[in-house]
């Protein structure tokens, strides 16, 4: 099959999250398996300053919107070995410090023409050149407006008339909503501005759109997929996801072992596996060497890397941390930024505590990679998780995580039974401060007192395989069946 994915995010060209770690390995995965696939991305800043070998492809594409026509640019990766890569080049709309928002974290105003530009312009490419797909898979309210422009556009007696849509709902807490008066410049019609399809509360929401016209709608995890058909978990979109029936399913993501192991990670100071697992210990030394803390092999070391959203729950770990580093012998580093209060707060906590508390404001794919080596707890008290990855890597580098029972937490990570020693994580179902509190504590006794059922895990979560060989296929299944 023929599938184009189209996407706001794709590792290693551009990631604030786990967005670009799917976009950056699943098309490599289906396309080992002998499928076609191309990818579509805007042309960002930090990708013309990356450093990739990238040519000229189309000098100038015209693009209508509504009633406006746009003049851009389309550049291609050279050399790509399986998976060709497109880059949308549109200088007004992408070459800008941020991706989605400044420097003061605040979304850019025009983030409505943005994408719906960069949505339509992704399928003008793929008409005006060679690659007719099956499929186009989209992510997320960015890329939604495609599975409109897809059904509702003229594309006169052109293949791309006949070409099927997936939207993968990477988080439902985005949903892309603008004020009404966006809305004319996407050309997506009037008619199509009512509340079953692109309207909600008078504003323009792409992602319910995206949900209306997609031929099928999927999720990042099946225990999220439940979730977000109900209650508070579905952001206001249960009922539109409900209506599409067995056209909404969750797969779980998969990750990309050739970055995410830790006997081949290249970022790390030391290698290891699960049968000998003396370059943990190394990496550990070295991770409390880069953040100041005590170093000493024997007090466990609990990491976090995350955005700071209000998803992941981190303000209520900052209600609890500092009666966890004070009660408990633990240390924690914190790799993160996002929320200016939570940035301000996690700093503060390693300049009042340090030696055990460690801290790095910002985005380093370096610091992540040693963070998931060095720590001996990875904690998510994720409000809501339609997947998680971290979590995922975590298993990989023997990092137990201490997780929130949620979403994709909830599917990835197996309760630690203590008559057992079976089980992979901890899990707590309430967040609250007091929940967390409680669940470090029996990480950490269970670090100190019961080191066998540490081994045994730590074991079990290493030898998991949440590689893309399953997932992909299951996404197989579902282009195959759309193309029937
Ligand atoms: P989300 O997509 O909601 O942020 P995921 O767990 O799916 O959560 O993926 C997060 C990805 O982003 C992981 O690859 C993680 O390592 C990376 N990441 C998050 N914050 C940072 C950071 N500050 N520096 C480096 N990598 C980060
Ligand atoms: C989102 C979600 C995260 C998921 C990632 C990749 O950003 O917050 O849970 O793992 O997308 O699908």
């Amino acid at each position: 099959m023929k599938i184009a994915f189209i996407a706001s995010e794709c590792d290693p060209f551009v990631k604030t999250g786990g967005l670009a770690d799917v976009v950056g390995s699943l098309p490599l995965e289906l396309a080992a398996s002998g499928n076609k696939v191309c990818v579509i991305l805007p042309y960002y800043r930090s990708i013309k300053s990356g450093g990739f070998k990238i040519d000229m492809f189309f000098e100038s594409m015209c693009v209508w919107m509504g009633d406006k026509e746009e003049w851009c640019a389309v550049k291609k990766l050279k050399d790509s070995a399986t998976v060709e890569f497109y880059f949308i080049e549109f200088d007004e709309y992408f070459d800008r410090e941020g991706i989605y928002c400044d420097n003061a974290n605040n979304d850019y105003a025009d983030n409505a023409k943005r994408y719906s530009f960069f949505s339509r312009a992704a399928l003008q490419l793929l008409k005006d050149m060679d690659f007719k797909p099956d499929i186009v898979h989209v992510h997320d309210w960015q890329t939604a407006p495609v599975c409109a422009y897809l059904k509702i556009w003229d594309w006169g007696e052109n293949e791309i008339a006949d070409t099927k849509s997936v939207l993968t709902i990477h988080n439902i807490g985005y949903q892309g909503v603008h004020p009404a008066d966006t809305y004319n410049y996407t050309g997506l019609r009037w008619e199509n501005f009512v509340s079953s399809k692109f309207e909600a509360h008078g504003a323009v929401n792409f992602l319910k759109g995206g949900i209306y016209f997609a031929d099928i709608v999927t999720t990042v995890s099946p225990a999220y997929a439940k979730e977000t058909l109900f209650g508070e978990q579905s952001y206001g979109m249960g009922p539109y996801l409900y209506e599409k029936g067995n056209k909404y399913v969750g797969i779980l993501n998969g990750v990309d072992y050739s970055q995410w192991d830790p006997s081949v990670d290249r970022h790390i100071p030391f290698n290891f596996d699960h049968s000998n697992m003396s370059g943990k210990a190394k990496c550990k030394k070295v991770l409390q060497e880069r953040f100041e803390l005590e170093v000493n092999e024997k007090i466990p070391l609990l990491g976090v890397v995350s955005r700071f959203a209000h998803q992941k729950g981190l303000d209520i770990l900052a209600q609890t941390i500092e009666a966890v580093l004070n009660s408990m012998e633990v240390q924690i580093v914190v790799l993160g930024s996002g929320d200016k209060e939570l940035e301000n707060y996690y700093f503060g906590l390693s300049e009042r505590m340090k030696g055990k508390a460690g801290c790095h404001i910002g985005y380093s794919n370096e610091l992540a990679h040693l963070i998931e080596a060095g720590s001996d707890f990875f904690v998510m008290p994720s409000r809501y998780e339609p997947c998680g990855l971290n979590q995922i890597y975590s298993l990989r580098y023997g990092t137990l995580p201490i997780v929130r029972n949620t979403g994709g937490l909830s599917d990835t990570v197996e309760q630690y039974d203590e008559k057992t020693g079976e089980g992979t994580g901890f899990k707590f179902d309430n967040l609250t401060p007091n929940s967390l509190y409680d669940t470090i504590g029996w990480a950490v006794s269970t670090y100190f007192d019961r080191p066998y059922h540490m081994k045994k895990m730590i074991k079990t979560a290493m030898i998991k395989d949440f590689s893309w060989k399953n997932s992909s296929k299951k996404y197989e299944e579902i282009y195959r069946q759309l193309s029937r």
